[in-house]
């Protein structure tokens, strides 16, 4: 390969800033000089973000497809960065036929067709999140909330056959990541099939977070981008961040931000930020009036009456022997807990014969520590637990309690 056709990445960082340059150059080569064959060179990268790399992966599906375009990249040599490229999905879609394996893994990007693949994505993406940290009271409803609406555009507006979603917690900076991307027609161009004076791509994406504008009113209300700036806007250090054409509208630092951008992107990204240690009065950020949004009732609240969830165990892990599969459950049950503050959660021990006492102190133990007697004795209900199982559960959950009150 020439090396005219080569494009080596000399920043440490791999941002959406650094996205742009790149899609300058590519500009210039495939588009102005005819170039089909094309090395991206990442070997001296020392940090991926999803604001650079999730774009540039939509940017080249678009030159491959559209313009046959092959590219040749150069994973990162730095070990950590490489790592993470591997793990996050990145190197299996930027280097499309190589056969770097997919991942399920939480933190990755996925790919989304249809409204079933969608809601087994995000489905997932809520267990790998309840699992990984706590968080504060309405945290949950909104992500779930937000990213169903955000995600659900690309399937009702983009006109391409599959979406881009990345979701990365921090549970130690109290932080969440949502980033979902499409190769599409843009917003700009949706908006002004109904509202044709929206000349400016970026004000036509500013008029597509206002209350109540749709481009399909026949399909939509026009409430999805509306409520997901609301939700991050009563949420102290949210951000909200849209590209789309020449537009860019951002939400940061108590601002809304609008502005053209260059080159423009051939399709939608939104990043959200979330802060999850603030809580976040979903209500109150969806226009007062709308009712409590359930969290995740198709996950926990089926088949159950009002005011109660059920979690299965055996669905929740493959053995229950460790502490650490324990904690994981009990991040899920503080979340559930926290998530609906009167409900109760019946815990189904149906086809769990046998649990250790490690894992059952980490879970019920430690949550009767946090629940008090009385919270633990009323939120949590057992169903279907073997004499073993119970045996177990009486022992650690009354020796944590004697602990602790010998502690006092
Ligand atoms: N991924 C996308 N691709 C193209 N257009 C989009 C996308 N997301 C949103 N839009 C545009 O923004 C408008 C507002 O979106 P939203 O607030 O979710 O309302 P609704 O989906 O009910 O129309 C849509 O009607 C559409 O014109
Ligand atoms: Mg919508």
């Amino acid at each position: 390969m020439k090396v005219n056709n080569e494009i080596a990445i000399n920043w440490d960082r791999f941002d959406w800033q650094a996205f742009q340059k790149v899609q300058s150059i590519l500009f210039n080569l495939v588009e102005k000089q005819g170039l089909r064959e094309i090395r991206l060179d990442f070997s001296r990268l020392k940090q991926a973000f999803p604001n650079g790399l999730v774009p540039l992966i939509v940017l080249l599906e678009r030159y491959r497809q559209s313009s046959g375009v092959n590219f040749e990249v150069v994973l990162p040599m730095e070990e950590i960065c490489r790592r993470y490229v591997m793990d996050s999905n990145y190197a299996a879609y930027l280097c499309a036929g190589e056969h770097y394996p997919v991942t399920n893994k939480a933190n990755a990007l996925h790919r989304f067709f249809d409204d079933s693949s969608l809601n087994e994505l995000i489905n997932s993406q809520i267990h790998q999140i309840l699992e990984r940290a706590t968080y504060a009271q309405g945290v949950l409803q909104s992500f779930e909330w937000m990213l169903n609406e955000v995600a659900g555009n690309v399937l009702v507006h983009s006109g391409v056959e599959h979406g881009w979603m990345q979701v990365v917690v921090h549970p130690k900076t109290r932080h969440m990541a949502i980033v979902v991307a499409d190769g599409g027609i843009g917003i700009p161009t949706a908006i002004r099939e109904a509202f044709p004076h929206q000349v400016m791509d970026e004000d036509a994406i500013a008029h597509a977070l206002k209350e109540g504008i749709t481009s399909r009113p026949d399909f939509g209300q026009g409430k999805g981008l509306t409520g997901t700036l609301q939700i991050v806007k009563i949420n102290q250090g949210g951000r909200l961040s849209i590209h789309s054409q020449k537009g860019r509208v951002e939400w940061a630092n108590d601002r809304l931000d609008i502005k053209g951008d260059f080159p423009p992107f051939p399709g939608t990204f939104v990043d959200i930020q979330l802060n999850t240690a603030v809580p976040i009065e979903i209500e109150r950020a969806l226009w007062g009036d709308a009712p409590a949004y359930p969290f995740n009732d198709a996950l926990y609240g089926m088949d159950t009456a009002v005011g109660v969830m059920r979690m299965k165990l055996v669905g929740e892990a493959a053995g229950f022997g460790n502490r650490l599969t324990g904690l994981k459950i009990r991040n899920k049950i503080e979340n559930l807990l926290a998530a609906a503050p009167n409900d109760v959660l019946e815990i189904d021990f149906t086809g769990v014969d046998l649990m250790a006492s490690s894992f059952a102190d980490e879970v019920f133990g430690k949550l009767a520590l946090v629940l008090g007697f009385v919270g633990f004795g009323s939120r949590i209900r057992f169903v279907n637990i073997n004499r073993f199982c119970r045996g177990i559960l009486d022992d650690v959950v009354q020796s944590r309690i004697i602990q602790s009150h010998a502690k006092k």
